[in-house]
């Protein structure tokens, strides 16, 4: 069966870049990357995608007056690679409500925190100061609001003691990189619905436990 074509966006590291590109190296993975793109030219997950063998595209924002014009040259790079699903990994620029609406439903984003806890920047500091028991990451289908649509996953990370921000973004990186290929996984292979707003996923193989924080 074809599998279903990815555009990733990024603009730095692409360690989530990295965790997609190697869940697509098996061929039994229901998705592929088709184009990489980034908004910066020195983005080091260009250098992950060319060494994947991978396509790639620099689009910058800087070169164009406007978001629009911006916006439709990378939807003009996509559509020619074929893309079929938009995914946002680590891309640090705001998508206009065109951009979000020519992409309904076929754009995820994967956030660090578990939302709607926690949206924009800084997410791991935030979740130390306000003293929550669990952080962790979620990915979603895009809306115009930033870090807002339908919930697909979440990872969930225990918050421990003594916990500092590098630590607890290290433990949460760990699961986002088990959750994006995970999500794309579900897309790809049709089981996922949007439904008022809301991400329905069918077959379920099993029910999660609960997790308590702390645990006694
Ligand atoms: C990731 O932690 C991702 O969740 C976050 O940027 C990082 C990119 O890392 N995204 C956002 O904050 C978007 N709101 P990566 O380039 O190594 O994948």
């Amino acid at each position: 069966m074809a599998r279903l074509k990815l555009g990733v966006l990024i603009s730095g590291r692409g360690s989530n870049l990295q965790a997609l590109i190697d869940a697509a190296a098996d061929p039994a993975f229901p998705a592929e990357i088709a184009l990489v793109l980034s908004n910066k030219a020195d983005a080091l997950g260009l250098e992950r995608a060319r060494k994947a063998g991978i396509a790639t595209a620099i689009v910058s924002h800087r070169g164009f007056a406007d978001k629009p014009t911006f916006e439709q040259a990378m939807t003009e790079a996509l559509e020619t690679a074929g893309v079929e699903l938009v995914c946002l990994a680590g891309f640090m620029r705001l998508l206009s409500p065109w951009f979000v609406e020519h992409w309904h439903d076929r754009l995820i984003n994967i956030h660090p925190s578990l939302l709607p806890a926690f949206p924009g920047l800084d997410t791991h500091r935030r979740a130390l100061e306000t003293g929550v028991r669990f952080h962790g990451c979620t990915v979603h289908y895009v809306r115009a609001a930033m870090d807002n649509g339908p919930i697909i996953g979440q990872a969930a990370v225990p918050i421990l003691p003594g916990d500092t921000e590098d630590a607890l973004a290290d433990r949460v990186l760990t699961q986002e990189h088990r959750l994006y290929p995970l999500a794309v996984k579900l897309i790809a292979e049709g089981r996922v619905r949007v439904v008022d707003e809301r991400a329905e996923i069918t077959g379920q193989p099993t029910a999660p436990e609960p997790v308590l924080n702390p645990p006694g």
